[in-house]
This record gives structure tokens, C-alpha cells and sequence, in this order.
């Protein structure tokens, strides 16, 4: 299984989509394993958005996540950061297709209602960086029989 770590961004928090977005994490069959609201700071985002610091819209990017407070999240699943980023569509809100949740609540770039790891290695160090230990949640879901099938859970057990 993996973790992937979900920003719902400011644009979505005063547009009040964050149950709709946490809805449809939640029916994808996804399993929340941390939550909080967090007022996301500029050193943090210099990290997080390291990858961009030599854009022109990088400090524009940084005022902006940290102008209100976002949702963050660590999610769980078979292939969670795949299953993620394809929930979530391509950056531009005007490219990503309906379906999508930046095609169907984004027509722009950076106010894009959520960001979501890009890869194994970004998302264990985002969920180090904004999360500690004691917020992250083991549990046994209850609907966990119904979601993966019974190969799938064997691969968790650590079959191949
Ligand atoms: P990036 O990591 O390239 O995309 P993604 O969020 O899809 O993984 O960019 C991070 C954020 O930077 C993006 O969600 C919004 C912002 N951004 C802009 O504001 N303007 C831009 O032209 C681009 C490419 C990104």
C-alpha cells in the first residue's frame, strides 16, 4: 500500500469544495489516514515547491498557499499516488478534462483546488515535512474487505 499527501489549497477552502473533495477521495475507496487544517508556511512551501523556485510565479505561489489555511491530508491505498494524481488531473484547470477535480471546479494554474504527491519519493517527504508521527493513523477500515480484492490483500500481506 502506499501514502500520497493531499493539499486542498486555499482557492477550494474559501470556495467551500472541501467536502466535496474529501467526498470524492472517500467514494474512490481511498483511506484517510491523517487530516488537519493547517496555516502552510512560507519556509514550507520553499521546500515543497522547491522544484519551481526559479519560475517567475514562484513567489506569487508561495504568498498565495500561505494566504489562508489549507486541508491536508495522507491518504492511503494499492498505487494511492497514481490513483491520486489522476483524480486530480494535469495542472492547468483549463486542460484537465471533466471527471477530474481540477476539470471539473478549475479554470486556472494555480488556484487548482488541490495538490497531491507526484511520486513515492515526494510524497514521503511532503508527509515528513507537514506531518508528524503521532497525526498519522493506523486502522483497519471497516469496508476494507469490500474494496480490494482478496489477491490484492494478499499482496499486502506481503505476497508479491
Ligand atoms: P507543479 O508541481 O508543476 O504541478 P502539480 O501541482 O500539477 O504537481 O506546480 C505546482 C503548482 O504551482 C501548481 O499546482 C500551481 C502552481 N503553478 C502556477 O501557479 N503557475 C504555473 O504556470 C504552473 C505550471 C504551476
Amino acid at each position: 500500500m502506499e501514502q500520497t499527501l493531499v493539499i486542498i489549497k486555499p482557492d477550494a477552502v474559501n470556495r467551500a469544495l472541501v467536502g466535496e473533495v474529501i467526498k470524492r477521495f472517500e467514494n474512490k475507496g481511498l483511506q484517510i489516514k491523517a487530516m488537519k487544517m493547517h496555516m502552510l508556511q512560507p519556509y514550507a512551501l520553499k521546500d515543497h515547491y522547491a522544484h519551481l523556485k526559479e519560475k517567475g510565479f514562484f513567489e506569487e505561489l508561495v504568498k498565495y498557499m500561505s494566504s489562508i489555511p489549507s486541508i491536508l491530508m495522507v491518504l492511503k491505498g494499492k498505487e494511492a499516488i497514481k490513483v491520486v494524481r489522476t483524480m486530480v488531473g494535469p495542472t492547468q484547470g483549463r486542460d484537465a478534462l471533466p471527471g477530474t477535480i481540477r476539470g471539473d471546479y478549475s479554470v486556472s494554474n494555480q488556484s487548482n483546488v488541490v495538490h497531491a504527491s507526484e511520486n513515492k519519493k515526494a510524497a514521503k517527504a511532503e508527509i515528513e515535512r507537514l506531518f508528524s508521527k503521532e497525526e498519522i493513523f493506523d486502522y483497519r477500515k471497516m469496508n476494507f474487505d469490500w474494496i480490494y480484492s482478496k489477491d490484492e490483500k494478499y499482496i499486502e500481506k506481503g505476497g508479491k
